[in-house]
Parts: C-alpha cells; structure tokens; sequence
C-alpha cells in the first residue's frame, strides 16, 4: 500500500521523534580510538533524502564526523561496479559472521573467508580488490570519487582520526595478514590497510550520509546531483548485504524492530535505506556495547514506526506539498 503525507507533516513526524529520543544518554563514544572517545556525546541530528532530492534535517545535521563503518557500502559498492556482484560474491562472499566487527575468530570459522565487505575483513578485502591493484593513489582517488558521488559532496579527511586509527589498528593489522596468508586479500596488505583506514576516517555529516542512502534506494541515482552513480543492479545486491550484517551481531534485532536495511559506524553516524521510498539517516556518538549509536538508532525507529515503512510489509509513502 502507498499512503500520501504532506512534506509539513513529514517534517513534523521527524522533528517529534528528535525531540523524543534527544534527552536519551544512554551509551558511551567508542573509546578504542582515541580521537573519538573525545567527541562531544551532546551531538544528535537526524535527515531524510527523498526521491525529489528534497532533504528534511533536524540537530547537528551539519556536524562532520567520522565515517567508519559506513565506508564499507560505498566501496563495497565500487568493488562491484568494477568487478560485478558475482566476483564479489565469489572473493569475499555475502554472508552474515554473527560477530563483532572486527572478529578474527569470524574468518576461521567462515573456512578462511572475510565473510562481506561488510566487516573489516571483507571491507579490507574489498579495498585490496579496487583498482588499479598496486597503485594506492590512484585505489584512493578511485575510492574518494565513488565516496563523493555517493554522498553528493566532497567527504574530506580527518587527519586527527586518521593518525588516531592508523597509530592504534593492531587487529586490523593482524587480519590483513591474515587475510593475506589465506589468499584472500588482492594486492599489497599494508595498502589495503591504509586505504580501508583512510576511508574510514573521512569525515561525512547526517545530511551526506542520508543522500548515499537515497542514491542506493533509487537503484543507484543520485536526485540531488541527477547522476547515475551505479548499475542499478548493484542496489538490491547492496541493500542485501546491510540487511544481513549492517548492525553485526545486533543486524537481526534491528531489523526485526525497524524493518529498514541500515549500517552504522563508530562515529556514531546510522545510514538506513527504504527502497524506492528515502535513505535516513541520523548522528550520535554514544554507542552500545556492538559499536551502534543509541540515539540514531532509536530516531530511525521512531519515525520508519511512525510512517509504517517496513521492508517486509512492502508499504511506501509518496511525499505530497
Ligand atoms: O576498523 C575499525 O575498527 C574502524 N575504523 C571502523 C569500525 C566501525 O565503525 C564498526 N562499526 N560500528
């Protein structure tokens, strides 16, 4: 079913579940590294990017913070422009670890394998298979372009995170190598590795973010810059690939509450997607003990809830002025 909402009482229900979840401290900023344990835990945004290429934002939309995990679907999304869905499928694979991130006991139970691009290993990997293999500039201008594309404006480095991740990513390290050892990474390890950090370390903000999960539920058409930034076929393989792991261990709770495919990151950044409908996406530092932000996640609830967006109840809403 597709039921009508005026673009007013659209922003209304976004602005209601804002101030609903704003008040909630729960959580703590990822302090494993460093630079984020020091971000102001006060910060909250939430915005929504649909079809029209309209944006409805609410808080710190315009907040830059660190991307992380996030970065995962845009390169994982660029590995398949470059390569196809099968070879991805083949190389990395498409399934869930049931696992922390950052597991290493995920890859030798998955018989040697990073699992999806969308957990270190496989994002590593994913990384590893850009091209042109062996040259990391040319991997990281490749890598940087997708990004911008995907998010509608130029993402910039944080230099601070990145010093911050790169002096401290001894398990990433150890996976790389790993990986490595088992055939699975597709050019140099120490390349992969600081790419995969970089990219995590671009800072992105709310807005941003919720235009790369419009650009994704528009089958790869971007509405704000109206530019075709993948082969739509790519976007039911990548909406797949965050419904099954976006929240790692905590993927099947969320989306059993929410009904929305989406991924979080450290940063404390969520990017949800409703196919054919908007990408929503929100910011909060505080996290719970998978790595998710508490806020960001319970504002994309309250407000998917409240329009009745649900991936498995097929319902739509076409946004009327
Ligand atoms: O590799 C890491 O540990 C970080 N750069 C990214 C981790 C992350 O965002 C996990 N997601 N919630």
């Amino acid at each position: 079913m597709t039921s009508k909402i005026k673009f007013s009482d659209l922003r209304d229900v976004v602005q209601e579940a804002y101030d609903n979840v704003k008040s909630i401290g729960k959580g703590e900023n990822a302090h494993y590294i460093p630079y984020l344990a020091n971000i102001d835990s006060s910060l909250f945004g939430v915005a929504i990017t649909l079809p029209s290429g309209q944006t409805i934002e609410v808080g710190d939309t315009e907040y830059v913070f660190g991307i992380e995990s996030i970065s995962k679907v845009h390169t994982a999304i660029l590995a398949m422009q470059q390569q196809g869905s099968d070879t991805i499928m083949k190389k990395i694979g498409a399934n869930a670890t049931g696992m922390p991130f950052n597991s290493i006991m995920a890859i030798l139970l998955e018989n040697d394998h990073p699992s999806t691009p969308l957990v270190n290993a496989g994002a590593i990997s994913a990384v590893s298979l850009i091209k042109p293999i062996g040259d990391s500039d040319a991997k990281w201008n490749a890598i940087l372009n997708n990004m911008n594309e995907l998010s509608g404006s130029g993402l910039t480095l944080i230099e601070e995170l990145y010093k911050s991740e790169s002096d401290t990513n001894y398990n990433n390290k150890a996976m790389s190598w790993l990986l490595k050892n088992y055939g699975k990474i597709y050019d140099n390890p120490d390349i992969a590795l600081d790419l995969y950090t970089r990219q995590c370390s671009l800072g992105v903000n709310c807005k941003q973010l919720s235009i790369t999960g419009l650009t994704i539920a528009n089958k790869g058409y971007n509405s704000v810059t109206k530019k075709q930034v993948f082969d739509p076929s790519i976007a039911p393989k990548i909406t797949s690939m965050i419904s099954t792991v976006g929240f790692y261990e905590n993927t099947g709770d969320w989306l059993f509450e929410s009904g929305v495919p989406a991924k979080s990151g450290v940063g404390g950044g969520i990017m949800g997607v409703v196919p054919g409908v908007m990408g929503i996406a929100a910011f909060s530092p505080q996290l719970d003990k998978a790595g998710n932000s508490v806020r960001a996640q319970e504002v994309i609830k309250q407000i998917v809830n409240k329009l009745g967006l649900n991936i498995f109840n097929g319902d739509k809403i076409e946004v009327v002025e």
